[in-house]
């Protein structure tokens, strides 16, 4: 907990002690405008498009953070049972180091996007607990004070069942060995996590978990437990993927409250405001402009509170978003900026949002 919000705390001293000492020229992109709040900026990144001039560009240009949209999960970092394919991964965090960026790592334990080898393996407790924890182990290892932060465990609680936990490989399909435990698995990979890796943050990431209700609930549960147990847990990780242009932006900003008193951090860490297109991709200007307001708001809940201490988008550029595919190309245009990498309207409140503090 000494550790957690440190950077941010570092950061809101200086913006008070800079206060009267003239003021800068606006900030002309999305990290220079978090600087003076410390505020992480971060979004998620796809190593095929690293070769694309505009698409690097853009992104040293405004994140400070970066995260593997899919290069660190099971599916592409484990191509059999024996080995490791880091060359993607490895390339997004080369390109971290080179633009004095900061990489959240994502994900060690999740019930999507694993190898057959590994679900369709009939695989003993005692087998996926000894390559759980071999996974956890190296990658992390592998990463040692490069990522500064991991989610450890991504979406474990179940969608419809709010309140209870999925039922996965990892945890009752057939588990590694502690199915019926509760979270007791959880625990058991946030502690392999962090004897891989003492210095780095761990979090717990969760979907439709923003606002109150019966599933942040038990992630609050969760934490407190942990607290008590002395399980190395850092922080909660909230998605954030928006597709109601109604969010309700009070309660999300009453969850970032309760669980950073708790003394963990918050980071939203995949957000994106999808709304409906038509056959060209594009959206309405007044959705455009909603879209903007919602940006806005939700990173001034988490500026308010010094314990949320990221804003990540998921992705940054239209041209390359998983809304498409994801909602069949009903939804879209969600992102920041638009497929040419102009800013949007909600390029501009979310600087707006971040220069504010
Ligand atoms: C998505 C990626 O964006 C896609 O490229 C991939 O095909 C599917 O997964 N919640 C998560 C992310 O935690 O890992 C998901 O990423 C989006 C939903």
């Amino acid at each position: 907990m000494h550790r957690a919000f440190k950077g941010r705390i570092l950061a809101l001293g200086l913006t008070v002690f800079g206060l009267g000492f003239g003021t800068a020229s606006p900030p002309e992109s999305l990290r220079e405008a978090a600087q003076p709040s410390g505020m992480l900026i971060g979004t998620a990144v796809r190593a095929a498009q690293l070769a694309e001039t505009a698409y690097a560009a853009t992104l040293a240009r405004e994140f400070n953070m970066l995260e593997p949209e899919d290069a660190m999960k099971w599916e592409v970092l484990r191509p059999d049972p024996q080995s490791f394919d880091f060359s993607q991964a490895d390339r997004l965090v080369d390109f971290a180091a080179r633009h004095d960026m900061k990489v959240r790592g994502h994900t060690l334990v999740w019930h999507q996007q694993n190898p057959p080898w590994l679900t369709q393996g009939r695989f003993t407790p005692d087998q996926l607990a000894k390559l759980l924890e071999t996974h956890i182990k190296t990658v992390v290892g592998h990463y040692r004070g490069k990522v500064f932060a991991w989610d450890v465990a991504n979406e474990a609680f179940d969608e419809q069942a709010l309140g209870k936990l999925r039922d996965t490989i990892w945890y009752d399909q057939p588990g590694i060995g502690l199915s019926g435990d509760g979270t007791a698995y959880l625990e058991r990979c946030f502690r392999w996590a962090h004897e891989a890796d003492p210095q780095a943050l761990f979090f717990y990431n969760e979907a439709e978990a923003e606002t109150l209700g019966p599933k942040s609930d038990a992630i609050y549960a969760m934490v407190q437990e942990f607290g008590k147990r002395g399980v190395p847990i850092d922080g909660v990780g909230f998605q954030m993927h928006i597709g109601n242009l109604h969010p309700d932006v009070a309660s999300i900003s009453a969850n970032i409250r309760r669980f950073t008193a708790l003394g963990v951090q918050v980071q939203i860490t995949e957000m994106d405001v999808s709304l409906p297109v038509d056959a060209h991709g594009n959206a309405s200007a007044e959705d455009l402009q909603r879209q903007a307001d919602i940006y806005r708001q939700i990173a001034a809940a988490c500026l308010a509170h010094p314990g949320c201490t990221a804003i990540q988008t998921w992705g940054f550029t239209d041209k390359y978003s998983w809304i498409g595919s994801h909602s069949k190309k009903a939804r879209g245009a969600a992102l920041p900026f638009d497929r040419n990498y102009l800013p949007k309207p909600a390029y501009r409140a979310l600087r707006g949002a971040l220069a504010a503090r």
